[in-house]
């Protein structure tokens, strides 16, 4: 062995550069020009270190190393390379690049494995484009039919098989993958938060993810002049839609247990100074490691929004994604574990608030995910940071247990 902080310096340095938003952090947004730079430069490292490498119907980027054993499931490493809007160069790559390096240990090191290597570059997880998240393991475990993907469209109407076209990829290909064709699937990503960092703990072992849903909320009004429609004869959708969502924060606390919700984008139409707005849009983000706690805040946000419902304004609200909390494989989690006990790398079993593409591939296969520490636990922005000899510890642990799951019978 010998995991080379090299090379995974050298890749986190390039993905970065592949950003619409330079010196503001990374913002790559699904099948946009800076998609098509990260993906060309992932499938030429997977093919450099030996993989065969191909793309489904949406996207997602796979390099494989046959196993001995013929027709035998994958095991396979890696995580998503979208970005959210000005985020971090961290959130994504550090899973990717750390495939990256586990294949070229394998090619270093001229292991052939018992069963294949596969190396993944998932599209979409932060739904910044299309909305929901999750979209290229959503895929993948067959969540998501042809027809369903088709309609999902960005803010400016353009569909999924348009943007794929866009940048020369297939909509046509197949996504769903058969569940026998999967031995295991493993992911490191960043914490994106202050624990390991503070007790100076090496690698979080994840023991279950917070459950997740995303509404889209419409709220519609009339559109009217600014300066001579009298107060009390308006139907302002901002002003509703504000009321609204001043309302979440205490629901989310009442709840308790660490629920949480976010209104993290809106878009106010027609957008003028001077004219009242006739429609908004805005999203809602709930989580909780518990699934009662999100039925019941989406219940209690839904009856709010009906509350501000009345001959003018009207509500519509849409749940993009809903993932139950999910707990992690057991065996999985334990012979992580003894990686990093073997490799004399300190640890900690964890709960992850934020969602993953490790959460959707657990229903169709057997999961692990490993946090490595995160800058002053910052995440989503562009001072996310983790120090490349953090990142290669990790790495380590992936690459060993990589190696016991794709020898072992
Ligand atoms: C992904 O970063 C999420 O937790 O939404
Ligand atoms: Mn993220
Ligand atoms: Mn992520």
């Amino acid at each position: 062995m010998k995991v080379s902080q090299e090379r995974i310096e050298k890749h986190i340095k390039r993905l970065s550069k592949y950003t619409a938003t330079p010196n503001e952090g990374t913002t790559r947004l699904t099948y946009s020009e800076e998609d098509l730079q990260a993906r060309t430069y992932i499938k030429e490292q997977m093919k450099a270190y030996g993989l065969e490498v191909r793309e489904d119907g949406l996207g997602n980027i796979f390099g494989k190393l046959e196993g001995e054993k013929k027709d035998a499931p994958g095991v396979i490493v890696g995580s998503h390379f979208d970005s959210v809007p000005n985020g971090g160069d961290y959130d994504g790559p550090a899973g990717v690049v750390t495939g990256l390096e586990v294949a070229a240990l394998f090619q270093e090191n001229q292991i052939k494995p018992v069963y294949p290597l596969e190396v993944i570059a998932m599209i979409e997880e932060e739904g910044s484009r299309f909305g929901g998240g999750l979209m290229g393991s959503r895929g993948i475990a067959g969540y998501l039919q042809k027809k369903d993907i088709e309609q999902l469209k960005d803010k400016n109407g353009i569909s999924v098989p348009e943007a794929m076209k866009k940048i020369g990829l297939d909509p046509s290909l197949n996504v769903k993958r058969n569940p026998e064709t999967i031995k295991a699937f493993l992911e490191m990503h960043i914490e994106q938060g202050p624990l390991l960092e503070e007790e100076q703990i090496s690698v979080g072992v994840v023991e279950s993810i917070v459950g997740l849903t995303q509404l889209e909320v419409t709220i519609s009004g009339k559109a009217g002049h600014a300066g001579t429609t009298p107060m009390d004869r308006r139907s302002d959708a901002l002003v509703a839609a504000a009321n609204i969502i001043a309302k979440f924060p205490q629901i989310a606390i009442e709840e308790g247990e660490g629920t949480v919700t976010t209104v993290g984008r809106h878009e106010v139409f027609p957008n003028g100074a001077n004219v009242i707005p006739d429609k908004v849009k805005f999203s809602v983000d709930i989580r909780s490691s518990k699934e009662e706690h999100i039925k019941n805040v989406v219940q209690k946000v839904k009856d709010v929004i009906a509350s501000y419902e009345t001959d003018n304004i009207q509500a519509e609200v849409e749940q993009s994604l809903y993932m139950e909390p999910k707990e992690l494989n057991q065996e999985i989690r334990s012979l992580l574990q003894a990686s990093c006990e073997q490799l004399d790398i300190s640890y900690i079993t964890m709960h992850s608030g934020a969602g993953h593409d490790a959460m959707v591939l657990s229903d169709i296969t057997d999961v692990g995910l490993i946090f490595v520490p995160s800058k002053d636990g910052l995440s989503h922005c562009p001072e996310e940071w983790t120090a490349i000899h953090e990142l290669a510890a990790g790495v380590e642990v992936l690459y060993e247990t990589v190696l016991k799951l794709t020898e072992e019978s």
